[in-house]
């Protein structure tokens, strides 16, 4: 049986299709203090709970499921599509948390095993007690493309270069290179150029996350007369005005993946999870 969370219903329904397992209808409370509440309906010996913890009420929600699942079923299997707070994979200043850490121990209590789609970086999977198997669905993006001229796959940092090269295959053809980003604050980023030309071509810039957009708008200003850019990330979070601030950089489409469910996810990573299931 595949249990969603409320911020991972579509992803969850493709899930169900492509494996052939029922889907819950969980049911979704929340009560005038604030406080969430869910309701699972009895299923099957294995609950496969999908909960992106987009934020901290995704974060109780999942647990809530998790519990309840628990209570049903033999075998708890928990897909985190998007692991909030996976970002903060260390203490930056003594005296802080490893937040993704801390998160990890907490969602390991409630399950088997965890399936994760891209984590930040892969030490992630290291903080939780039970097995966690992370997924690359970055492949799956190359569908999202439309016909491409001369293609320049780019990541926005040396860290995303696999990710842009994954793209590149996925597709078929075209170069790869990076920028070098230095980061200085929360929504500051610094982009050096690279000596790739652009001019006339089509540029394809493939990151993990978009978060503020800071990062993917601060690396179309670099590109030199390009004919078309398309933006493309695993997990589009487009937190705040990020789409907006993309838009006015002159990016022709944004394309992310559904494990964070917004109206640019154009396409699904059901599949790649539905493999680790
Ligand atoms: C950082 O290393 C990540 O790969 C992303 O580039 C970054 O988190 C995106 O954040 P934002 O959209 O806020 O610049």
């Amino acid at each position: 049986m595949i249990v969603p969370g409320s911020a991972s219903q579509e992803l969850a329904a493709a899930l169900a299709s492509e494996l052939d397992e029922p889907l819950a209808a969980v049911e979704y409370d929340r009560f005038a203090d604030g406080e969430t509440l869910v309701r699972v309906p009895d299923g099957d010996d294995r609950a496969v709970v999908v909960a992106s913890t987009v934020s901290d009420t995704a974060h109780v929600e999942l647990l809530q499921l998790q519990d309840a699942a628990r209570s049903q079923a033999e075998e708890v299997v928990t897909v985190l599509p998007y692991m909030g707070y996976a970002r903060q994979d260390e203490a930056f200043e003594a005296g802080q948390p490893v937040s993704a850490r801390a998160m990890a121990r907490a969602i390991s209590t409630g399950t088997d095993r965890v399936v994760t789609v891209n984590p930040h970086e892969g030490v992630v999977c290291d903080f939780f007690d039970v097995p966690c198997t992370p997924v690359d669905a970055a492949g799956r993006l190359a569908e999202s493309l439309p016909e491409l001229v001369d293609p320049l796959f780019l990541s926005p940092d040396a860290g995303a270069i696999g990710l842009a090269e994954t793209v590149r295959n996925a597709y078929g053809v075209g170069e790869t290179d990076y920028f070098e980003k230095i980061r200085h604050s929360d929504t500051d980023v610094e982009i050096r150029p690279n000596d790739a030309d652009t001019t006339g071509r089509d540029v394809v810039l493939v990151d993990d996350i978009i978060a503020t957009g800071s990062t993917m708008s601060t690396a179309i200003a670099q590109l030199s007369d390009p004919s078309r850019v398309f933006v493309t990330c695993v997990h589009p979070m487009l937190a705040a005005n990020a789409r907006t601030k993309l838009a006015t950089a002159g990016v022709d489409a944004v394309y992310g993946t559904d494990t964070i469910e917004r109206a640019v996810s154009a396409v699904s990573v059901a599949p790649t999870v539905a493999e680790e299931l």
